[in-house]
């Protein structure tokens, strides 16, 4: 039988992760593998509520704060979308997922990764992601990249200081989960993207 997937889309903004997530909801279809394609925070009413709160009205609150709420709408996420897709037998497709925080929270904004780790423990302790890509790109690039396409949210006014902290902990995850997370280096042509994505997809989730 197919396997199901669980795939995660983490980088910062700029790094092109949403349209690789685009190019993959793509060529699943292709492949005939029915896909939830879903995003953190969010995707559940009061999940769009606390989004809302965190990247428009968050500023000045605590970064424990700002993790709870993280995890609280991850907590409604799982149980109402990514947890049923997967009893479906469908492939979810994650823009974000825990190592968001873990790299924001965690490494941007200074929260011990023992109390997120707690958190990941109580509100997944049976799921991770079969395949998380993280989508890398020196924070320089990615701010030219992301420079002008919206207009800025909570996290996207940081300075560079910030990003670089947040690369520098996707990076340690990445090394510390490298069965799991697959670095993508996002400096060369989309479709040369692509192609990496394919193959990794191929090997792991088809
Ligand atoms: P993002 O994917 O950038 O949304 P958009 O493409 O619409 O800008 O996600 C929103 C922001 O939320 C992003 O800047 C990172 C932040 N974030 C955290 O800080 N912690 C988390 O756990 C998650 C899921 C996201």
């Amino acid at each position: 039988m197919r396997k199901r997937c669980f795939i995660t889309f983490e980088g910062v903004d700029g790094a092109g992760k949403s349209t690789q997530l685009e190019w993959v909801r793509d060529f699943l279809k292709k492949n005939d593998i029915p896909a939830t394609v879903t995003r953190e925070p969010g995707a559940t009413p009061l999940g769009e509520k606390l989004r809302e709160l965190l990247l428009n009205e968050g500023n000045g609150a605590h970064p424990e704060t700002e993790a709870l709420l993280m995890f609280a709408a991850r907590r409604e996420h799982i149980e109402q979308v990514i947890s049923p897709a997967l009893a479906r037998g469908e492939t979810v497709l994650c823009d974000r997922f825990s190592d968001a925080s873990f790299a924001y929270q965690g490494g941007g904004s200074g929260v011990d990764a023992a109390k997120l780790a707690i958190l990941e423990n109580w509100v997944h302790p049976a799921i991770q992601p079969d395949l998380t890509l993280y989508f890398d790109l020196p924070i320089e690039i990615a701010r030219q990249r992301a420079n002008g396409l919206n207009q800025p949210d909570r996290f996207e006014r940081e300075g560079d200081r910030y990003f670089h902290r947040v690369r520098a902990a996707y990076l340690a995850r990445a090394k510390a989960f490298a069965e799991r997370i697959k670095v993508i280096d996002s400096s060369g042509t989309p479709q040369a993207i692509s192609a990496r994505l394919k193959d990794i997809i191929t090997s792991q989730c088809l």
